[in-house]
């Protein structure tokens, strides 16, 4: 009994949940499950329609020729009545038929652009937190300040100039952060697109070269081609910026910075910045992630570069963590879920 189920496609993708068809060799599309059929598509008894002018959508974004006779798999984003839909095409031969199995993704996406944005709203609050916190002082300072100089009974020369240089200096301050934060804001919070991580390191590493510390370092990078991200190629440059940015501080100018891009996991894609600096101690691992922590003399940093990394890894969807490298200096490990257009299916 399960054998003359199997043997028949059409037995087999009519019990199936999701909307498949049997394509012919010559293109011709055989037979519809109910499925499919409950989408509104139908063939006449013994009528067949070429799989070109039935699926336009499926065909074109099948890339092998002819695309109904080679199993794999497939991404396709099409606009429906109801709006924008994103279904994985499934193909695999059977006999001298094919079949060709459509996965409906559109609910898994919206879940994970919403738990996406949800990690986004937490972590963000968290940093808002502490700049408000982290202005509040210079803020406060200024304020006292210009109290004093508006004494009424006066005040002395030498107090308004320490208050003058007092203000400048935190205002200087203010400008520093807000100057990393606009960096770090939005224009248009809706266009995601696929983007190759390896331009995104690489255009980070033309612009550290404007850069003093940058003009001397070294640069290795092992590429990957196929890792390639959804979502905001510009937000992954300042991530790379701000971890080459640090390592060329680290080094002072002297050793290198090496970049290791690879796609890992089957869905996701590792880059590995490390530096032949002096590291990171222990202790500081986890606590550099902290908006406001620096070890830096006050001038040189304001503690905002890794933590604003955090956030961007973080919307889009992907981790980063510090570690001690055995070979010395500092590594940081990225991680990112590889688009899925991107995820192809094992040969
Ligand atoms: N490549 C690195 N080598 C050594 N220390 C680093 C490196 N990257 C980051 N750090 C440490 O992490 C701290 C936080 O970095 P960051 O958030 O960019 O702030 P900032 O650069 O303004 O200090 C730095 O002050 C430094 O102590
Ligand atoms: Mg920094």
């Amino acid at each position: 009994m399960a054998n003359a189920v199997l043997n028949s496609l059409e037995s087999f993708i009519d019990v199936l949940p999701w909307p498949a068809a049997v394509v012919a060799d010559s293109g011709q599309v055989t037979h519809l499950n109910p499925a499919m059929e409950a989408q509104g598509l139908r063939l006449a008894p013994r009528q067949t329609r070429h799989v070109r002018s039935l699926f336009p959508e499926y065909s074109a974004a099948l890339q092998s020729d002819p695309p109904w006779l080679t199993p794999g798999q497939v991404s396709v984003e099409r606009q429906s009545a109801s709006g924008p839909v994103h279904e994985r095409i499934h193909t695999f031969r059977h006999g001298s038929q094919s079949g060709m199995i459509v996965c409906d993704e559109t609910r898994w996406r919206e879940l994970e652009v919403g738990y996406a944005q949800n990690a986004r709203l937490a972590s963000l609050g968290f940093l808002l937190a502490s700049v408000s916190h982290e202005v509040n002082n210079p803020l406060s300072a200024i304020s006292s300040m210009v109290q004093i100089i508006q004494s009424k009974r006066g005040v002395s020369s030498e107090v308004r100039q320490k208050g003058t240089s007092l203000i400048a200096e935190n205002t200087r301050r203010l400008l520093l952060i807000t100057r990393k934060l606009t960096s770090f804001a939005r224009v248009d919070d809706t266009v995601r697109t696929r983007f190759s991580m390896d331009t995104a390191v690489d255009e980070a590493f033309l612009q550290l070269r404007y850069d003093s510390m940058g003009e001397t370092v070294g640069f290795e990078h092992q590429r990957e081609p196929k890792a390639i991200v959804l979502g905001y190629q510009d937000q992954a440059q300042q991530i790379f910026f701000n971890l080459f940015l640090n390592a060329a501080q680290a080094l002072k100018g002297r050793g290198t910075i090496s970049v290791i891009t690879e796609c890992v996991a089957l869905a996701e894609v590792s880059v590995t910045v490390s530096d032949t600096g002096p590291g990171i101690p222990e202790p500081y691992l986890t606590r550099i992630f902290e908006p406001f922590f620096t070890t830096k003399p006050s001038g040189d940093g304001i503690g905002l570069g890794l933590a604003i990394c955090n956030e961007i890894v973080h919307e889009h969807g992907g981790s980063i963590a510090a570690k001690s490298n055995p070979a010395g200096g500092a590594l940081f490990q990225l991680r990112f879920p590889l688009a899925v257009d991107a995820r192809r299916a094992k040969p």
